[in-house]
């Protein structure tokens, strides 16, 4: 049914819709039904594998992408063994799972503005706060954090129309809309991590298009140096990385 319907892969989802369901054919079947609705697999059975950890993920919370996969690995090798990340944005605490899978000593803290978000996020273990960005996070971590990492939204509004016909019969425009040229959270981002960042830390932030060039003038004003733009293998723009170098006076 799933391949008929157009799914791309359909064979794998079916295969882990039959996993889930256990041999219960009702059960198989209202999920079967729900998938072909449109709703994002995650939802259905509850959880997703994300850089091969196995993430819970609630109903109404974004389901992260393997495209966000390869920044969470930067983030992996840039933390140092007991030290200190942010994961802003978390959604379903992905990433941050990602960080404590990898460095059991560090201390991992993350924020999200959803509530739901929250509760998922905590339900996979990661010390989370409800918030805007850091406004939340323990103010001793100020000038202690070795990476900020974040999947922000930042879609350009006038592109949300773009996104999966099902994006938004299911997910909140709040994981998506980065205003007019995608970038207003990004830019906060930037401005607010020197606050947190030890020298030497580093910042990730996923991105796309322009949207790094468009950051390169105030990441280096703020002190941010060693700027590298992440791409996939295609060559497309996916994230950005800056090493915080001085407190800005
Ligand atoms: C694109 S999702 C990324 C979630 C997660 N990092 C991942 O990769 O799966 C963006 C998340 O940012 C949250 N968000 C949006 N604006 C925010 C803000 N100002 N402060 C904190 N979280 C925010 C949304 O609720 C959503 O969970």
């Amino acid at each position: 049914m799933l391949a008929h319907e157009g799914f791309i892969a359909a064979a794998e989802e079916a295969e882990e819709l039959l996993a889930y369901a256990a041999g219960d054919p009702t059960l198989l079947d209202a999920s079967v039904r729900r998938r072909l609705t449109g709703e994002p697999l995650a939802w259905i059975t509850g959880t997703v594998s994300f850089c091969d950890v196995v993430v819970h993920v609630d109903p109404d919370v974004y389901v992260p992408r393997w495209l966000s996969e390869p920044l969470a690995r930067r983030a992996v090798e840039r933390l140092p063994a007991g030290g200190t990340a942010i994961d802003l944005c978390t959604g379903s605490g992905a990433i941050a799972a990602v960080l404590r899978a990898h460095h059991p000593d560090a201390r991992v803290v993350a924020s999200d503005i959803d509530a739901r978000a929250v509760a998922c996020a905590a339900a996979n273990g990661v010390e989370v706060y409800l918030g805007d960005l850091f406004t939340t996070l323990p103010g001793d971590l100020a000038g202690q954090v070795d990476v900020v990492v974040s999947v922000v939204p930042y879609v350009p509004t006038p592109e949300l129309p773009l996104l999966q016909r099902d994006t938004f019969a299911f997910e909140s425009p709040l994981s998506y809309d980065g205003g007019a040229d995608g970038t207003d959270t990004l830019r906060r981002v930037v401005r607010d991590s020197p606050r947190f960042l030890r020298p030497g830390g580093a910042l990730l932030l996923e991105l796309g298009g322009d949207q790094a060039d468009l950051l390169t003038d105030e990441l280096v004003r703020l002190g941010y140096l060693e700027l590298t733009v992440l791409t996939d293998e295609d060559g497309d723009v996916r994230g950005v990385e800056a090493t915080f170098g001085q407190r800005p006076s």
